[in-house]
């Protein structure tokens, strides 16, 4: 049979924490044509700890880019239409590998993981002049959620780590430059490169000047030479080269132009360009981000100051404040995997819906302690208010208001720090299929919550980078290229006074989560 004809096609990776993804979307439409998505191991081999294997994570994007191929194949689409690449992905995640054999030296150390706590208290007792040294250069607390803490762990603790370090064969990456290296050659050649919104959250990149820091650099003790070069978020990085794989070996030769982390890839994907514009993703985490424009604005309630996109080389380079989140879709997980209360992520919403509240009980997520507004490693996960009446479908209901509440709590905060309150919210990532958490969190918010009804728009934003970039140049960034976007609404339901009096409820929960771990 004719294959189809199609205008110039373009491709994202979509790595986050919980499963890997890969979208290839028509560059004139922005219409998503075809997709696949694999789910992430997670291991804790000790409390507090999280890893995941950095070569299950490189292999789940070959079968995601095999597997959208091959079902490419099937719609009649041709694959040599796709002209570009981008990569989005979870950030933070640290990964340390031998540049000769391309061999990861160590798992990959996730965002979430605690163990640095020591670390942190112990470096938060010589920061240098003020203790705004960190903040002021990166826009971050310092905390165990960003990388050089994680890096500082590896260096002193993985004997493999510490010989390649000084036998010159390290290389560092987050996520998006351990699979850009891997996919444009690795050992042969591979392009050792992150983009500034991953480097933003290194806490080793001075977000002003937009270069690695080298006071901070002496400050967590980090060699420079296992940094990665810092490029712009839309611009070729380097070429596809898979040929090992035997359907994703078609991508061969198609550059990679688009590097995004997560959150800022959404961002764009949602089109907030314009200072004032915020979005809120629902992943295993939530993360709230309002474009400033081209200002850094420092919070004064519990957000971060990150590097929102700079599309292209000679693109002026934009920032965010940022409400995280730790655990949002991750608490269903845990329903799922450590409880049992469900089979599927999709079985909560039945769960939720056949009692239609929690009955008093509250459900704080604090598994890796509280990040915005608290930032309190101390906290852990409670869940109270139980009766004898209370059973799993209460427990649901909290879960998936707790994942609203967390959203409340960042919102006041952005909208305290931005003095212009949000009129509605703008959403997406997984979780939003979700009626019943989408109703939920209009009504918690009490304003209305904006869904378009392609929620994978961290996905959209990567293609965007890439499909824009310097030499590849198949997509313009003008709003009216995404009109086939439709939205759906969720307006507030219940009064005024009800949302306030579940909120403070939660506050109080919120309180007695503090102070677990001393
Ligand atoms: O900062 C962590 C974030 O990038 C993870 O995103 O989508 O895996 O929750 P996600």
């Amino acid at each position: 049979t004719k294959k189809a004809v199609l205008g110039p096609l373009v491709g994202a990776v979509d790595q986050g924490t919980s499963s890997t993804r890969f979208l290839v979307f028509n560059s004139k439409t922005a219409e998503l044509l075809s997709h696949h998505q694999v789910e992430i191991k997670q291991e804790f081999p000790r409390e507090g700890w999280v890893e995941q294997d950095p070569k299950e994570i490189l292999q789940s994007v070959y079968e995601c880019i095999e597997k959208t191929c091959e079902k490419l194949g099937q719609l009649n689409i041709d694959i040599s239409n796709i002209k570009a690449i981008g990569v989005s992905n979870q950030r933070e995640t640290t990964v340390v590998w031998d540049k000769l054999t391309g061999e990861p030296l160590y798992n990959a150390v996730v965002w979430l993981d605690l163990r640095t706590q020591s670390t942190v208290e112990n470096l938060s007792k010589r920061i240098p002049g003020n203790n705004n040294f960190v903040k002021s250069k990166t826009g971050l607390p310092l905390s165990t959620y960003f990388s050089a803490v994680k890096l500082r762990w590896l260096l002193d603790n993985v004997r493999k780590v510490q010989k390649a370090v000084e036998e010159d064969r390290a290389l560092f990456g987050t996520i998006d430059s351990w699979l850009i290296w891997s996919l444009t050659g690795g050992a042969n050649g591979g392009v050792h490169c992150t983009d500034v919104t991953n480097a933003s959250r290194t806490m080793l990149f001075n977000i002003h000047s937009l270069e690695w820091d080298k006071e901070l650099c002496e400050f967590f003790e980090i060699p420079m030479k296992v940094l990665p070069n810092v490029r712009s978020s839309s611009e070729i990085y380097g070429l596809m080269k898979i040929s090992h794989s035997l359907k994703a070996g078609a991508l061969e030769g198609v550059p990679i132009s688009g590097c995004l982390g997560d959150q800022s890839a959404a961002l764009v994907g949602q089109m907030c360009f314009q200072d004032g514009q915020a979005k809120n993703t629902y992943g295993t985490g939530c993360f709230l981000l309002c474009n400033t424009g081209r200002k850094c604005v420092f919070s004064e309630h519990g957000l971060l100051t990150t590097v929102a996109y700079k599309l292209g080389r000679d693109k002026p380079v934009y920032y965010a404040l940022e409400g995280s989140v730790a655990i949002a879709g991750a608490v269903i997980r845990w329903l799922r995997d450590n409880l049992g209360i469900i089979q599927t992520s999709e079985e909560i919403e039945k769960l939720a819906k056949e009692v239609g509240t929690s009955y008093g009980c509250y459900f704080v997520p604090a598994f890796s302690g509280l990040y915005a507004p608290y930032w309190e490693p101390s906290a852990r996960g409670i869940i109270c208010g139980l009766t004898q009446f209370t059973n799993k479908c209460h427990i649901a209901f909290a879960a998936l208001e707790a994942v609203c509440f967390q959203t409340r709590e960042i919102l006041d905060a952005m909208n305290r720090d931005c003095g212009i309150p949000l009129s509605h919210l703008q959403v997406d990532g997984g979780m939003t299929n979700n009626k019943i958490l989408m109703q939920l969190q209009a009504d918690i918010l009490y304003i209305p919550v904006v869904k378009p009804s392609m929620p994978e728009t961290t996905a959209l934003g990567a293609a965007m980078a890439a499909g824009a970039a310097e030499g590849v140049g198949v997509w313009s960034l003008e709003p009216e290229d995404l009109s086939a976007v439709t939205m759906e609404r969720f307006e507030p339901q219940i009064n005024a006074e009800e949302s306030e009096i579940r909120y403070s409820t939660w506050k109080k929960a919120v309180m007695k989560s503090m102070g677990w771990v001393t």
